[in-house]
């Protein structure tokens, strides 16, 4: 059986099915980096998100230091006066 190449970038969006969406671990290989991979896997994902939320969509995320300028270039927004948290298990 012939093997899948790796991927050279990935995303992840989890959902409730309705409202809500937390988009995670967006990566690109570092051999790949900037050249639009990044963007075009947060596009792709939003974009699925468009096509199957209602109008308004609760999209967030937790934004590594790394992804911060292309989260910003896309519109992504700060969530003051909210602030992301964790619980460490
Ligand atoms: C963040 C990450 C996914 C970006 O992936 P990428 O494929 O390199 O991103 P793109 O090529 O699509 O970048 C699009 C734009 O985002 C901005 N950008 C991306 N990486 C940047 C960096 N390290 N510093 C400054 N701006 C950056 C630039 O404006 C870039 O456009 P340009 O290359 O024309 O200047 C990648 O650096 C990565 O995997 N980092 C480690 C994992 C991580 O921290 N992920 C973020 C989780 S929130």
């Amino acid at each position: 059986m012939p093997q899948s190449p790796d991927p050279a970038a990935m995303g992840r969006v989890i959902g409730d099915g309705t409202w809500y969406f937390h988009l995670a671990d967006i990566a690109t290989d570092p051999v790949h980096q900037r050249r639009g991979l990044g963007r075009a896997v947060l596009e792709d994902l939003v974009a699925r998100i468009d096509a199957a939320a209602p109008p308004h969509p609760c999209i967030a995320l937790l934004a590594d230091p790394p992804g911060q300028p292309l989260h910003r270039l896309l519109g992504v927004v700060d969530s003051a006066p909210s602030q992301g948290m964790r619980l460490p298990h």
